[in-house]
């Protein structure tokens, strides 16, 4: 495995993350989540990303149990709050009475005296960014969290929470939490430049888009059965971002890129997003054992220049700034 900094920050994460979504307290039963994090454990990652949001709490329980086999300061657990799995009025967005109130929550349910870092997870245009900053901080004076970060914020958003913060004598961002991936690269154009210049470290998500990216879907036909596309409950995104039958016959051109290298297309795909500098970690989600085996090998992959333009190729970086759908 390998660890790197997050962004100028002291902490280090592995190159390789396991996430929660969809998967650990939702898709897949007690003893394969336990074996996956066990996998991922014994592989070297110590980066572990959940949120409150996840099956309403569940993907936390369910984390929290098993993470609590492992010494404490060999993890480092990352949740968000943000949306409202409560449905009172109060009980969601980045209101510091909600931030207070999720924290404590998501303590709870992942049976740990700290996290170590919190994050927003989506923008709330309802609370002014202060607010946000100073509650984040007072946990953090508190000894609740350790760090904090956003998902999905506009870098223009960033740059605001941070001066903010110098202003009022707050922590900055440590971690900024994007998609990315080789058939989504907006981050490139405005998001990698802006949390470089502010020492902010990116663990990005979706890097397999969702599975798209493995080349397990084929033109023409069917979702295989036991896949994300064939569950009516774990569809919905793929089925709407990345089912295309151009996806599918691009992914089948990587797979064959991929198994020249002697890789699989997960692996490239995966370690595709690691030769960013501005990527600190991919967050990987598996339904099984085989899957985060798999997974963890692509940080043993150089990429060579001739292999990065045929990629560049296939999966052109995007010509505006934002995705436009
Ligand atoms: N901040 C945010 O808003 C946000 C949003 C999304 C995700 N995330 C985080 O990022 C993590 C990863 O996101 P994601 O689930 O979208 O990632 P992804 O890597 O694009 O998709 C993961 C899914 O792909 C399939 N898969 C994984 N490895 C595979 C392999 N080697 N071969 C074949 N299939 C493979 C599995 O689904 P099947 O086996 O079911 O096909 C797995 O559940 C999440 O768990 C979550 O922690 C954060």
């Amino acid at each position: 495995m390998q660890y790197r900094k997050m962004g100028k920050w002291g902490v280090k994460l592995s190159a390789i993350g396991l996430g929660s979504y969809l998967t650990i307290g939702y898709k897949i039963d007690d003893k394969t989540s336990r074996n996956t994090i066990r996998t991922a454990y014994d592989g070297g990652i110590n980066f572990f990303d959940t949120a409150d949001a996840y099956n309403k709490g569940e993907a936390e329980k369910v984390l929290g149990k098993y993470l609590a086999e492992y010494d404490r300061d060999s993890l480092f657990i990352l949740t968000k709050c943000w949306l409202n799995i409560t449905g009172h009025v109060n009980g969601g967005g980045l209101s510091a009475k909600h931030i207070f109130e999720a924290c404590h929550a998501s303590l709870k349910r992942l049976k740990t005296d700290y996290i170590d870092l919190y994050m927003c997870h989506r923008p709330d245009p309802d609370t002014p960014i202060e607010e946000t900053v100073r509650a984040l901080e007072d946990l953090a004076r508190q000894g609740k969290i350790i760090y904090w970060g956003v998902s999905e914020w506009p870098a223009h958003h960033i740059v605001r929470a941070n001066r903010i913060a110098r202003e009022i004598g707050a922590r900055p961002i440590g971690i900024s939490e994007p998609r990315y991936n080789l058939l989504y690269r907006y981050p490139e154009r405005n998001l990698f430049p802006t949390t470089e210049a502010e020492g902010i470290g990116n663990v990005v998500f979706s890097s397999l888009a969702h599975g798209m990216l493995t080349g397990k879907y084929k033109p023409g036909e069917q979702a295989p059965a036991d896949t994300r596309a064939a569950d009516d409950d774990t569809s919905t995104v793929i089925k709407k971002l990345y089912w295309t039958e151009e996806d599918k016959k691009k992914a089948l051109e990587l797979v064959r890129i991929a198994s020249d290298m002697g890789v699989t297309a997960a692996q490239l795909a995966i370690a595709w997003c690691l030769k960013n500098p501005a990527v600190t970690s991919v967050i990987t989600g598996a339904t099984r054992v085989s899957q985060v085996e798999d997974n963890l090998k692509a940080v043993e992959i150089t990429i060579p220049d001739d292999v990065s333009e045929k990629l560049d190729e296939l999966y052109p970086p995007p010509e505006t700034v934002e995705c436009e759908h």
